[in-house]
């Protein structure tokens, strides 16, 4: 799959992006990497940078790595193929589990961080954390800004 995608300006998909129902966001590296099923997202400019913003619950063992060592993460919205792995990625806990083992799930390495891709999706991104928001009384999960260091589409969806 890393030659079925071509690298896009970061905004330039941002229809197909919001019209996705979840997707997988990938944090950590080496044999520590752990997809999370996430809903809660946005794509745009902020601070003239392009940014994806997604919202996590503290509780998720996701929260503890965006937090812990590694600031980055990847974004990963999985094509037909690997459909499945959502329900996987977003009922089982990376505390207990290796959910790339489970899901049976491929990376590839990242570019411009030191976390990986998945495989077989139809965007992919990594992002670098630029800022975090704690939740508080109007919302129970963080925010976390990361800014989009490099893009990709995979050829089933470039017109
Ligand atoms: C469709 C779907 C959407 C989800 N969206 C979010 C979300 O936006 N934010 C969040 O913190 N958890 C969300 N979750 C829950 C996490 O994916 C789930 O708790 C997961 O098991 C946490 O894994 P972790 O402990 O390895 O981080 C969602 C789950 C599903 C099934």
């Amino acid at each position: 799959m890393s030659e079925n995608r071509k690298e896009i300006d970061s905004l330039d998909y941002n229809t197909y992006f919001i019209e996705r129902d979840a997707l997988l966001v990938s944090m950590g590296k080496d044999s520590k990497i752990n997809p999370m099923t996430l809903k809660w997202k946005t794509i745009g400019e902020l601070w003239m940078l392009p940014v994806i913003t997604i919202a996590v619950a503290p509780s998720r063992y996701s929260f503890k790595l965006l937090t812990g060592e590694i600031q980055e993460f990847t974004i990963n919205i999985p094509s037909n193929k690997i459909l499945n792995t959502l329900d996987i990625c977003g009922t089982l806990s990376g505390r207990n589990i290796d959910k790339i083992k489970e899901a049976d799930l491929e990376i590839i390495s990242g570019k411009k961080i030191r976390v990986p891709t998945l495989k077989d999706c139809n965007l992919n991104y990594e992002c670098k954390i630029v800022h975090s928001c704690k939740s508080g009384q109007m919302a129970s999960h963080h925010l976390f800004f990361g800014e989009i260091l490099i893009a990709y589409a995979s050829k089933e969806i470039i017109k």
